[in-house]
């Protein structure tokens, strides 16, 4: 497949795409090869998201994570993919005790991995930390629905804003939102009826959609769910473009295997010595 020829995604072109009505693409990602691969794919937006607390790190929850243990991934899917519009996820309790832990904390992301903008979970309760980060010069976006750092009071992973009261105060959320000037919104698991709402009445806000269906200006999906890397479940909102994990499983395998039948390693796999090298090191040993 070709690659795409790419330049740096700006705020600028973000907002292009959206008033176009461009779909919009943004991918999670966490380590350097991983990066590499969607620099190529020309992939618009990619998220470190606090994800990798279940994704790479095997917990159940988010809420492990912290800052110091993200700051490496991010510096690491940096180098990998120079032109995405990247983004920090603020991990638990790192901007929610107050507007000045969430501008510091924001700033870590810009000066310490080279972020574009970074992410945080909350509506109209977080718009003074949005209003902040944004008066301190850092492009936000909000994250709305199934937050993950609040799965406990929302109930578990569940899709949120089902009812017409629900779906209201998540449309207010979203308001108070842009009008702290968030540049995005991404909607995590509500209706698709509720996120063409929000999505229409946004003035000069991109919304993203992750499992809300088509009508958000773009689309979500985290990495591991779309090639089979996550063990532990398949959310419903995730295509699978690609089985990485059976065949990274049957490579291990065969090399298990290749190992104590004795076929592997084979002459083009080890580094040989010259004779008369070898010669004078026996002699070196006598
Ligand atoms: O941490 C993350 O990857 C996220 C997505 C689920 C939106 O916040």
């Amino acid at each position: 497949m070709p690659e795409t020829k790419r330049q740096k995604a700006t705020l600028g072109s973000l907002y292009d795409k959206m008033r176009k009505r461009e779909p919009i693409t943004m991918i999670t990602c966490y380590d350097y090869p991983m990066a590499d691969l969607v620099e190529k794919a020309g992939v618009d937006m990619v998220l470190v998201g606090d994800s990798m607390g279940m994704t790479i790190l095997g917990y159940d929850s988010t809420l492990p994570v912290t800052q110091d243990v993200m700051i490496p991934h991010v510096q690491a899917v940096r180098r990998g993919t120079p032109n995405a519009w990247l983004i920090g996820d603020m991990p638990y309790m790192t901007y929610q005790p107050s507007v000045e832990t969430a501008i510091r904390n924001a700033g870590r992301f810009m000066a310490e991995c080279g972020c574009d903008a970074i992410k945080l979970e909350g509506g109209a309760a977080m718009a003074d930390r949005i209003k902040g980060i944004v008066d301190a010069g850092i492009p936000a976006i909000g994250h709305l629905g199934l937050t993950p750092q609040s799965v406990s009071a929302l109930g578990g992973f569940r899709v949120q804003g089902k009812s017409a009261a629900l779906a209201k105060k998540i449309v207010d959320d979203a308001k108070a939102l842009e009008k702290a000037g968030a540049f995005a919104i991404l909607l995590e698991m509500v209706p698709d009826r509720l996120c063409k709402i929000i999505t229409e009445r946004a003035e000069g806000c991109i919304i993203m959609s992750l499992g809300s269906g088509p009508d958000a200006h773009g689309q979500l999906l985290i990495y591991h769910d779309m090639f089979g890397l996550y063990p532990k479940f398949k959310p419903k909102m995730a295509k699978v473009y690609g089985n990485a994990g059976e065949v990274i499983l049957n490579g291990l395998k065969a090399y298990h295997d290749e190992v104590i039948g004795k076929q592997f390693p084979k002459e083009e796999n080890w580094f040989g010595m010259p004779d008369e090298e070898l010669e004078e090191l026996r002699k070196m040993l006598e």
